[in-house]
C-alpha cells in the first residue's frame, strides 16, 4: 500500500515536470540539407561562439571541404580556427578539468545534439536565454532550467527579460521581452541561429548528402542500363521477326 502510493506521487511529479517542459512551445527551425550558403554560414558562428567551449568529434575540417566543394585553403581559412589543420577534427581547446572547474559540469559534444534534441529545440534554446539575477550567472533558459551555460549571445542579441502570469497559483514566464536591444536586429539573429541549428543538423547525419549525391549516380546509371537493354532487345529480335 504504501509501496504503490509513494510511485504513484513519484508518477504524478514526474508528470509533472514533464508538463513544466512541455509548455514551452518550441520555436520550429527551417531546416534545409540543400542550403550551402547557410550551413557554411553556421559552421563559421560555430566555431567563432561554440567551440571554445564545444567539440564536434565526428567532423574533420577537411569533410565540410569535401561536402560543400569548398577548397581546403578556403575552410582553413575562412571556417576553421587559427592553427588547425584540415585532418583536424573539430575540437576545442578547453580541456573538461576546466571546463568542470568553471561551469560545474563539462559542455557536451554537439556530434549528435540535434537527433538527441531535435532541431526546434535547439532553435529555441538558442534563442531563449533570459536575464535572471538569481543564478550563478545571471542567465537562465526557458527550455534548459537552471542551465550551466552562459548566455554567449548576450550582445549579439541584447538581453531579455522574462514576463510573468499567474496559472493555477503560480508564477509561470509568459513571454520574453528584449530589455536592452542587441549589436544586431531581432531578424538577422535569428537567421543566425537557424543557420547554425541548420550546420548542427547537418553534423548530425553528414552522410545524408552523400547518400543524396549517391542517388542521382545511381539514377543516371539506370537510365543508361535501360537504353541498354532496349536496345540490345531490338538487336536479337531483328533476327528472329
Ligand atoms: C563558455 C562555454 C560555453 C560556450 C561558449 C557554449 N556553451 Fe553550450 N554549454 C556549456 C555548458 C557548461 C553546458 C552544460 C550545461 C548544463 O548541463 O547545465 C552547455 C550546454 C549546451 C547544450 C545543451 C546540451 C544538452 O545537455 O542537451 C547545447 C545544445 C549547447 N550547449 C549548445 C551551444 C552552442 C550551439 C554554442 C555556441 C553558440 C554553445 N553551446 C556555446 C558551455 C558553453
Amino acid at each position: 500500500m504504501k509501496k504503490s502510493l509513494s510511485i504513484s506521487i513519484l508518477l504524478a511529479v514526474l508528470s509533472l515536470n514533464v508538463a513544466a517542459e512541455e509548455s514551452v512551445e518550441l520555436q520550429p527551425a527551417n531546416i534545409d540539407p540543400e542550403d550551402r550558403a547557410s550551413i557554411v554560414h553556421g559552421a563559421k558562428v560555430f566555431v567563432k561562439y561554440c567551440l571554445g567551449c564545444h567539440s564536434i568529434k565526428h567532423i574533420r575540417y577537411q569533410r565540410i571541404a569535401k561536402d560543400f566543394a569548398l577548397d581546403d585553403k578556403k575552410v582553413l581559412a575562412d571556417i576553421a580556427p587559427q592553427g588547425a589543420t584540415i585532418y583536424d577534427k573539430m575540437n576545442t581547446a578547453m580541456n573538461a578539468h576546466d571546463s568542470s572547474k568553471w561551469f560545474g559540469v563539462n559542455p557536451p559534444d554537439l556530434s549528435l545534439i540535434a537527433r538527441s534534441r531535435g532541431a526546434d529545440w535547439l532553435n529555441t534554446y538558442l534563442r531563449t536565454f533570459y536575464s535572471d539575477p538569481s543564478k550563478p550567472l545571471g542567465t537562465n533558459n526557458l527550455v534548459f532550467k537552471d542551465v550551466g551555460m552562459p548566455n554567449v549571445f548576450w550582445q549579439l542579441q541584447g538581453e531579455q527579460q522574462p514576463e510573468y502570469t499567474e496559472e493555477d497559483g503560480q508564477k509561470v514566464i509568459s513571454s520574453l521581452t528584449l530589455g536592452k536591444p542587441g549589436t544586431v536586429s531581432p531578424h538577422e539573429f535569428d537567421t543566425m541561429i537557424n543557420d547554425l541549428v541548420n550546420f548542427l543538423a547537418y553534423v548530425g547525419e553528414p552522410v545524408k548528402i552523400e547518400r543524396e549525391r549517391m542517388g542521382k549516380y545511381v539514377l543516371f546509371y539506370l537510365i543508361i542500363f535501360l537504353v541498354i537493354s532496349y536496345l540490345l532487345k531490338k538487336e536479337y529480335w531483328k533476327d528472329v521477326d
